[in-house]
């Protein structure tokens, strides 16, 4: 019942977290029970795999980018992420990824993301946002893509951060 199937979308209890683990490469190393049902992926698949096996075609490679310059640089980073299933179903989230770092060798061993179910007023924003950043790198690259991005923000006049966590 925590997976309310909508067709094509995937949607999940507001009341519930998917979370997942990675190494500092993003291999999957750990995932509870919802993530590994939502995905349609078995256990045995997800362990050890790439994060990007979850990667949905709508998703910009310049929110990625951002998302590991943040982590690897030890920051938090939160992000709206449109995943895949196995099945080829898709599912929004809104991520919270932090580095696990080791505070005896301060150093990153790996990374945490934990995962709500959206607001569908923040959807409403990113999903066309997300369509026009992915048009401009399929014909500027990245670079345009991410400036898509940044034009957005100033005219809001608001940070990232800001205006991610806007819709809780
Ligand atoms: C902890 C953690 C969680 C991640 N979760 C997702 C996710 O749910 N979906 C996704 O597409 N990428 C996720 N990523 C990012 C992937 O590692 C990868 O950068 C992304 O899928 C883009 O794939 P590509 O670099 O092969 O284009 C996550 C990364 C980390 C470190």
């Amino acid at each position: 019942m925590d997976i309310i199937d909508k067709g094509n979308e995937l949607c999940f209890d507001e009341n519930l977290f998917i979370v997942s683990k990675t190494d500092t490469k993003g291999k999957i190393t750990y995932g509870n029970d919802l993530f590994i049902d939502i995905s349609g992926y078995s256990e045995g698949e997800l362990i050890g795999a790439p994060h990007n096996i979850l990667r949905h075609p709508d998703m910009p490679r310049a929110v990625f980018k951002l998302l590991w310059d943040r982590i690897q640089a030890g920051n938090e980073v939160f992000a709206y992420v449109k995943n895949r299933a196995k099945s080829g179903k898709f599912y929004w989230v809104h991520a919270y990824i932090t580095p696990i770092i080791d505070s005896r060798k301060k150093e990153i061993i790996g990374y945490h993301s934990v995962r709500r179910s959206p607001n569908p007023k923040g959807i409403a924003i990113i999903e066309p946002l997300y369509q026009k950043m992915l048009s401009a790198e399929k014909s500027g690259g990245m670079q345009a893509s991410m400036a898509v991005l940044e034009t957005a923000l100033s005219q809001l006049k608001v940070s990232y951060d800001a205006f991610i966590l806007s819709y809780e």
